[in-house]
This record gives structure tokens, sequence and C-alpha cells, in this order.
């Protein structure tokens, strides 16, 4: 018999057997408190620990959407050394000045740019090196709302929102008119209202529900949104924070929102990255974004 086997048939000793040993016997938990304890004393000394290395499993599992030390130059440096991540159920904003490259970082998510070092992960997968097609399967898991809302002008509403399902799904006729009506519904459209309008038909706060309405329509677990409020009025551009968050919310989805509105950004966002000069200058939670008394960072948010 084994020392393990033997542990294991011993009835555990009580306090008052005269044969328990002097040293207390370990209880279940003990490893684990132990851990602890070792764990808050590194942390007490030296901060918290690091997050896992990108080539982990434990990184891949923790991030749906991870960017990794990414560099990328179009006629100039645009991306310098710019990683970010999202874990599950996640939004992160992504904030900066114009041409700082918040849309350049969408387009690396969906596989529509390849940096020129780094990697980009998706639910674990590395993507820069796929082919084509494995790369189409990967943006199908993404819900993409455009900038300027883009939908095709010439297609009525109903068209826009069954695109993706007809460019993506096998659905039949009938199942994508039930999912056309019940995204619109989603996002407060009245499908009976709509479906048959032109965008050019619409308000400017309609046309962004429709963006958003077809943007989900294949039931995606990542939504990316570049600028869904820009240009509308601060009622509607709360309406639409709203509708994001129900999004959110509601489909447990995890979200990138490329955004000028800070105040939109603070309501819907896990973590907020602040792009400037090429580089993450900030990356870390809405509080510690207004706790934070880098001059850039106070400057930027504008006394928000
Ligand atoms: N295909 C391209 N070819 C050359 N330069 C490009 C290309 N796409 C983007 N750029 C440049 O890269 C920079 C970042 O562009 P990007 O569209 O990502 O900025 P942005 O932060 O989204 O700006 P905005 O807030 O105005 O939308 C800009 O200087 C832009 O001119
Ligand atoms: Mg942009």
């Amino acid at each position: 018999m084994t020392d393990r086997e033997e542990r294991r048939i011993t009835p555990p000793r009580g306090p008052d057997d005269p044969t328990a040993p002097e040293t207390p016997l370990r209880r279940p938990g003990d490893d684990e408190r132990v851990r602890r304890a070792i764990r808050s004393a590194i942390e007490a000394d030296a901060g918290p620990l690091p997050p896992p290395p990108a080539n982990t499993m434990e990184f891949k599992a923790m991030n749906v959407i991870a960017l990794d030390h990414i560099y990328l130059a179009f006629d100039e440096p645009i991306l310098e050394d710019v990683s970010l991540t999202a874990k599950a159920g996640e939004t992160v904003a992504v904030l900066g000045e114009s041409g700082t490259g918040k849309s350049t970082i969408l387009k690396l998510l969906l596989r529509l740019l390849v940096p020129e070092r780094g990697r980009v992960f998706v639910d674990g997968e590395e993507i820069t090196q796929l082919n084509f097609d494995r790369a189409l399967k990967v943006r199908q898991k993404m819900g993409m709302v455009f900038q300027g809302a883009a939908l095709f002008d010439s297609m009525t509403v109903y068209e826009n929102v069954a695109y993706p399902l007809r460019e993506h799904t096998h659905l039949s006729e009938e199942e994508i008119e039930t999912r056309v009506r019940e995204k619109l519904d989603f996002v407060d459209l009245d499908p009976d209202k709509v479906m048959d309008q032109t965008p050019a038909e619409l308000s400017g706060g309609m046309k962004k529900r429709v963006g958003i309405a077809r943007g989900m329509a294949n039931n995606p677990h990542i939504m990316l949104y570049d600028e869904p409020t820009s240009g509308l009025d601060p009622l509607t551009t709360g309406t639409i924070t709203h509708l994001i968050l129900k999004l959110q919310r509601e489909l447990g989805a995890t979200s990138v929102v490329v955004t000028h509105d800070v105040r939109s950004a603070f309501r819907m966002a896990s973590k907020i990255a602040v792009l400037a000069n090429r580089k993450i200058h900030f990356f870390g939670t809405p509080e510690e974004l207004t706790g934070s008394d880098d001059p850039y960072l106070r400057d930027f948010l504008g006394g928000f």
C-alpha cells in the first residue's frame, strides 16, 4: 500500500485523539490558503501580478479579443507597440483624437488589415496568418457597425438588415424575415413602418439603429462599433448608448466601441483605451481614467 492510499483510508483524527501528531493535520483548502497568502505577499511587495504572456493557454482562454504588441504603418507609422484585450462580456471603448488609428484597430480585428509586427487574437485564435476562407469564418463571429452607419442607399431597410444573413447563412426567406423583424424590434424600430423605406427616408438616429440591427443580424458574440453616436444630438446619442448597453446586457456580447464621445464611453465601457502618438497612452477602467492625473488625459477628458 502506498503512502497516498493509506492516508485516504485512515479516518480523520480529532483534536482529542491521543495518537494525533503535534503538528496540526492539513485541512482541505490549506494549499489554497497558502497560495493566497503568498500571492498577497507578492502583490503587497510588487503590485498586482502581471498578465500572462500572450502565447500561453491562460492568455488565450481569458481574452476574447487581444492585440499583442502591434506595429502598423501606411505612409508613416500609425500604431507602435499597441496592446489591448477584452475578456468575455467586456466592453472596451477606444478613445483618441482624429487620425490616431481607432478605425485601423477595428480593421485589424476584422483582418481587413494585417500588422507588420505583433499578433491579433480572436477567441484565442491568432488571425494574422489565416488564409482567406478561415479569416472569413473569424469575421463572421463579429458584428460590425460602421462609421457613419454606412447603409446601402439603394436597398430598403429590410434588405440592409438581411444582407449579412444572405451573405453568410443558408436561412430561408421566411427565417430571414423573422430575424430581420426581431432585430428591428430590438433596436426599437417598428418593422412594419421601416422595412420598405430606404436609408434616405430615415433620420440620423434611425440610420444608426438600422446599422446596429444589421451588425447584430448574425447573432455574433463579438460586436465592433465605429463611432456609433457621431453626428447625433445629445438626446439621440443617449438612446443609442442605451441600446448598445441593452445589447451587451441581454446578449452578453464582447464589444469594442470606437468613439469620440467621452460621456457614452464612460457609460458603456468596462475598460477604456486612449490612443495618442501611435501608442496606447492609457488602458484601464473608467475609474482609473478619471483618477489619473496625467496631464494629457486631463486635457483630453476636458474636465469630464
Ligand atoms: N488605407 C490607408 N492608406 C493610407 N493611410 C491610411 C489608410 N487607412 C488609414 N490611413 C491613415 O491612418 C491614420 C489612422 O486612420 P484611422 O482611420 O484609423 O483613424 P481614426 O482614429 O479612426 O480617425 P477618425 O477619428 O477621424 O475616424 C490616418 O492618418 C489615416 O490617414
Ligand atoms: Mg475612424
